[in-house]
């Protein structure tokens, strides 16, 4: 495909994300000739910078881009640097556009950028609105001398009520087909990997369905708690933060009915039939049975102390925000109807790992049955970081006299398929946005179907008397009651155990 020449205008230029995973995203398209001819990078945010200071921080003495400095040399690098500009915004907003505006004309002019604007909005949500109006002000949303872009980061609202404001605000500058929501799992290699397993063999897909499967599995944890981040995480936890976005993308995935075509807008209308079929949870009791909270408490990892939550940084000492959460639920149409789902996503766990788990039923009739062979050894894993891969676990013969079953597994290792650079998930996401493929960033319809499902479960958890907040020493596998979600299966799969 090709990617047309335009200008990167990235707000909030002077954030984290910006150094830590744009720009070193942005170098490696530069390194593999994925950039156009012509191609600029304007930073704005309120920081007073300049070009040259803000080319030092994110690329000539950025501590993300060391190992790039030493393997290519300084012109190379300076030249990657060339390309990237700075404009303060100040504080006088009624201004500072029109001096944007006027910058942005002025970059095109010289760099011949044809007029397509891709805006990165690298900001605090409440800022996308404001952003789009002054955009729309300046007639910076005019596609008539040129494509104009907007991608917007993630938490994209805060509940359905307020994402369904944030479109709306949004579509009142700018519309749907110019709109990008980026959710970084959909650039992950393993996540796009699920269309290709279901959709492009003829042997799992049959049995993908309620006749064969027992039961699915999602575990996605991280090592680390909330790191500098506690100010933004204790308004957001868990469920807000990883479920309603990253999860539940896999989980339509999952779910999603075949697309009559791999173009962008069947994929996305499958996904969001997936998504609103969800069993939504209303009453108490159900809400009560199937959905379980934690926080992580003061421990110790290798010998070294860790904090508990309600101590780090930033987090209210009485905070009831979930750095652990485990929801069973439904997905009410006919291919799925009965399998119980079962998710769970959380901080300071034993060690980072994200993996999906189908796990089949039994043979209808088991002639082998004393052998011990249950359903919790006939599953396929999905492993989708790190160690990406798939697992099959079935059951063989033992060899010798009678039929004793035991587990095999058949393990496939992306690592054993290619020496080649494997895209980052910002690098390649970037990089579709540049050609306008729309593909792996979620529309507003899917976003909205899945606060639908999360909200009455925040709403309990917000209200109700009865919820609990379990704790769970950091560094284990959660609180125990999680386990009892899953009664009568046994329990969650250790990631760890191949
Ligand atoms: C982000 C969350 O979206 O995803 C973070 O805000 C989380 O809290 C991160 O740490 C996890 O991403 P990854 O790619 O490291 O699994």
């Amino acid at each position: 495909k090709k990617t047309e020449n335009h200008m990167l205008i990235i707000f909030g230029a002077s954030g984290d994300l910006t150094a830590r995973k744009l720009i070193p995203a942005i170098f490696n398209l530069y390194k593999g000739n994925d950039l156009p001819e012509n191609f600029v990078v304007l930073g704005v945010s309120r920081s007073d910078l300049g070009d040259l200071i803000f080319r030092n921080k994110v690329v000539l003495e950025s501590p993300y881009l060391e190992k790039e400095r030493e393997e290519f040399d300084a012109d190379y690098i300076q030249k990657f640097a060339d390309k990237l500009f700075y404009e303060d915004l100040g504080s006088d907003y009624d201004t500072s556009y029109e001096r944007l505006e006027k910058r942005i004309s002025d970059l095109d002019q010289k760099y011949g950028t044809n007029g397509n604007h891709m805006f990165y909005l690298s900001t605090p949500p409440s800022l996308y609105e404001p952003i789009a109006k002054n955009l729309s002000d300046q007639g910076l949303n005019d596609e008539s001398r040129g494509w104009r872009r907007l991608i917007v980061e993630k938490p994209f609202g805060y509940s359905l009520e307020s994402a369904k404001e944030l479109n709306d605000g949004l579509h009142t500058y700018f519309k749907e087909g110019q709109i990008f929501r980026i959710d970084h799992y959909l650039g992950k290699e393993t996540v796009q990997n699920l269309l290709v397993t279901r959709f492009a063999n003829s042997i799992f897909e049959p049995l993908w369905n309620r006749n064969y499967i027992h039961h699915v599995e999602i575990t996605n944890a991280e090592s680390v708690g909330v790191e500098k981040r506690g100010g933004y995480y204790d308004k957001s936890g868990a469920l807000r933060d990883m479920f309603q976005s990253h999860l539940l993308q896999i989980v339509a995935l999952i779910v999603m009915e075949p697309p009559l075509s791999a173009d962008a807008e069947e994929i996305r209308n499958e996904k969001l039939k997936a998504l609103k079929s969800l069993k939504i949870m209303k009453d108490e009791q159900t809400l009560f049975e199937n959905t379980i909270r934690a926080q992580y408490v003061a421990s110790k990892i290798d010998g070294q102390e860790v904090k508990g939550y309600r101590e780090e940084e930033g987090v209210d000492e009485n905070s009831t925000t979930e750095t652990f959460a485990a929801i069973k639920f439904f997905v009410d149409n006919w291919r799925w109807a009965d399998v119980p789902f079962y998710v769970r996503t959380a901080k300071r766990m034993p060690t980072k790992v994200t993996e999906v788990v189908i796990h089949f039923k039994t043979p209808h009739h088991q002639i082998f049955k004393e052998s011990g062979i249950s359903n919790k050894d006939n599953k396929l894993v999905i492993r989708i970081q790190p160690d990406e891969g798939i697992l099959i676990k079935f059951g063989v013969k033992v060899p010798g006299q009678g039929f004793e079953v035991e587990r095999a597994n058949m393990d496939f290792y992306y690592s054993s398929l290619t020496e080649t650079h494997v895209m980052e998930a910002y690098e390649r996401l970037l990089l579709d946005a540049m050609q306008g493929d729309a593909t792996l960033y979620a529309r507003a319809d899917e976003v909205e179907a899945a606060w639908a499902f999360v909200d009455p479960i925040l709403e309990y958890w917000k209200n109700s008397k009865d919820v609990k907040m379990y704790g769970y020493a950091a560094g284990v596998w959660g609180p125990e009651n999680a386990n009892d979600l899953i009664e009568g299966l046994g329990e969650w799969r250790n990631p760890s155990e191949n």
